[in-house]
């Protein structure tokens, strides 16, 4: 029970209907704190302190409901399920609009003129050969090595091609000037393709293709799929289908691997290791790395009669359903209506998959499920993409990579309002210290004579441990 204000307010704003009081029972002081965007500063918070002065924190590991900064990039609803970058709908510009384009949106904010486009789309296409040094570099992998492994490397390797456009050489403002900003903008989006083409082309044991000038999505199957053929030209059906994957794939605000790019360019870091980072964060299962995970679940599963034992692991948590369930969405997620009709019309073209039916089997079961029901699991994104990404030909290991080629326009797009942001600061959250405090040092002869006898004394599970550990060390040395 709330103790009765018996404090006078810490702060000398008066009360508004736009704030918080807040009563510490601990100290009795009472605080007002401003609610601003329905949001409370964590500065505000600071000013709460326990009866020895500690500064109050909250705790949120994985900042389920931590703001860190304003951004006017995209928007969503996660009950209602609705996506929109700079305020257009995500059904709108899957229908209307390419790739390139939504890239621009992302990072200006507004959709290009005819001017800008023709300007953007050349910028970006005539930075996409990447230099041959890193093209040695990336042949040196060994022949199996995973393309988001070898993408991952070499986008931050390109920061040593580039020491003009990177802060901790070329000065703490570098990117202040907006050519030198644009600049690493079109190197960036054009180079992706041609990183990702051949750490696949590697992966097949090709020779790296060079770009051909033509649509950005177009001019990447070129690259990966042209064999000694000049006239080579990918189906329009499968171009259009990618792309449309591209714009849905490229901005999703702050998600795990946007924020490690905003954290990495708290710390003024080069702007290719901000990328790279943000691949390898985007690499992992729960993130970008879903799809290929979506993929090995449902070829393990086999067979729709195998799906209710599946169905009955995951709700015993020995398993789980990827490609279901997110931070934000509590609803369907609404790329993933887009991505099944795109998949309808791969499968005019490629051939229909089978995993197919097995994915929709398993949405129609899970979604009347009381399990799935009661914690708002749907399908994501990453559920019907890599059923469409293998019906056009691309194997599991190379979906994130398929994620990553557009989720960088997103990144960009953070990047740059993150320079811009008067409220930038760099990121650093605060723990709560869990272990040990002001300990003796032992030298190392004391630590051993001390584990000899805690071997004699001691029957704890630790004990076994130790003993084990010590048994060991002392057999090898
Ligand atoms: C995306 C994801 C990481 C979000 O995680 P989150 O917001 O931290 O949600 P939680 O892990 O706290 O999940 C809440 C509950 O739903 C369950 N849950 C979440 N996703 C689940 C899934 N895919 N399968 C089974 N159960 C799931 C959790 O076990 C938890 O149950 P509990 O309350 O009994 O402990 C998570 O849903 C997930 O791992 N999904 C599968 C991977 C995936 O598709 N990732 C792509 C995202 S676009």
């Amino acid at each position: 029970m709330l103790k009765r204000h018996i404090a006078a307010s810490e702060t000398s704003e008066c009360q508004s209907n736009d704030s918080f009081t807040v009563v510490d029972n601990r100290t009795g002081n009472t605080y007002e704190m401003p609610v601003t965007d329905n949001t409370i500063s964590a500065k505000d918070l600071q000013k709460i302190k326990s009866p020895d002065g500690e500064v109050t924190r909250y705790f949120d590991p994985g900042y389920m409901n931590t703001v860190n900064c304003r951004s006017s990039i995209a928007f969503i609803d996660g009950e209602k399920g609705i996506l929109e970058y700079r305020g257009y709908s995500i059904e709108e510009l899957a229908e209307k609009s390419t790739f390139l384009e939504v890239a621009f949106l992302l990072i200006y904010g507004e959709l290009p003129t005819i001017q800008q486009w023709k300007k953007f789309n050349k910028k970006v296409m005539t930075h996409t050969f990447h230099h041959n040094e890193l093209r040695n570099m990336m042949k040196s992998f060994r022949y199996d090595a995973h393309p988001m492994g070898m993408f991952v490397s070499a986008m931050s390797a390109l920061s040593t091609f580039h020491p003009e456009a990177n802060p901790a050489l070329a000065g703490q403002n570098c990117y202040d000037d907006p050519i030198a900003r644009n600049k690493q903008i079109y190197r960036i989006l054009g180079t992706a393709p041609t990183i990702a083409a051949s750490s696949y082309r590697h992966r097949i044991g090709r020779e790296y293709n060079s770009p051909r000038y033509g649509g950005y999505t177009e001019n990447f199957f070129y690259m990966l799929d042209n064999l000694n053929d000049s006239d080579f030209k990918p189906h329009p059906v499968l171009v259009r289908a990618l792309d449309v994957l591209f714009i849905l794939h490229a901005e999703h605000e702050l998600n795990c691997s946007t924020s490690a790019v905003r954290h990495l360019a708290s710390a003024n870091t080069d702007i290719y290791t901000c990328i790279a980072g943000g691949a390898a964060a985007l690499y992992g299962p729960l993130h970008g790395g879903a799809n290929e995970a979506v993929l090995k679940m449902l070829t393990k599963i086999g067979t729709k009669d195998n799906i209710p034992a599946f169905i009955e692991k995951v709700k015993n948590k020995e398993e789980k359903l990827m490609g279901f369930g997110h931070r934000v969405y509590k609803n369907y997620d609404p790329r993933a209506k887009i991505v099944r009709k795109v998949a309808e019309e791969v499968f005019e073209v490629c051939g229909k998959e089978t995993l197919i039916d097995i994915a929709m089997e398993l949405e129609t079961i899970a979604l009347n499920d009381p399990y799935f029901i009661e914690k708002k699991l749907y399908p994501n994104v990453d559920f019907y993409s890599g059923v469409i990404y293998k019906a056009m030909g691309f194997p599991p290991d190379f979906y994130p990579v398929l994620f990553t080629i557009p989720r960088i326009a997103g990144w960009l797009a953070h990047w740059s309002e993150f320079l811009d942001d008067k409220d930038k600061k760099i990121v650093r959250p605060r723990q709560i210290y869990t272990g040990h405090r002001k300990r003796g040092y032992e030298l190392k002869v004391e630590r051993d004579v001390k584990v000899n006898v805690s071997l004699e004394s001691t029957k704890s599970t630790n004990g076994v441990r130790r003993k084990a550990a010590y048994r060991y060390w002392k057999s090898e040395h």
